[in-house]
């Protein structure tokens, strides 16, 4: 049975700084992501803490959330067959130094924390990360 999904994609301050965003995009689309909807933009850190609340009782949640709203970041709404999977299959592994070859994150990342690109869990936090960022 066919189950074509949403999954929200963010390319991070790390990789939009090196220009790397169109690359990545390329990536996706070849790997049969369709882009519905994106745009670059920059966080407040406070923001940052909202999008990110499910980790607010990890130690890097302080760094975490000023990273993300660090620089320019560009979020997309990706669709495709089991999109939420594929693209966490595509990105690898959180930290890039145990990121499989050929991955998103093996290719771009500096660190667990410049890892280049966050991909959604959960079809539940799917919806909630599309919706931080795309709700009218
Ligand atoms: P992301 O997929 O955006 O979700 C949360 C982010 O926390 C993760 O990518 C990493 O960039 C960052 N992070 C920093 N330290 C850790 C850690 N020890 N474990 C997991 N994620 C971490």
């Amino acid at each position: 049975m066919s189950n074509i999904e949403q999954t929200l994609s963010i390319i991070k301050p790390d990789a939009v700084e090196r220009n790397l965003d169109n690359e990545i995009k390329k990536i996706f689309q070849k790997n049969g992501f369709r882009i519905l909807k994106e745009k670059k933009l920059k966080l407040e850190k406070t923001e940052a803490e909202q999008f990110y609340k499910v980790h607010e009782t990890k130690p890097f949640y302080n760094d975490l959330c000023t990273y993300l709203s660090s620089g320019t970041i560009v979020v997309m709404i990706l669709e495709k067959e089991n999109a939420i999977k594929s693209n966490r299959d595509l990105m690898g592994a959180t930290d890039p130094a145990k990121a499989e070859e050929g991955t998103l994150r093996k290719l771009f990342g500096k660190s667990i924390d410049k890892n280049s690109v966050h991909g959604s869990d959960s079809p539940d936090n799917a919806k909630i990360e599309i919706d931080f960022f795309f709700k009218d």
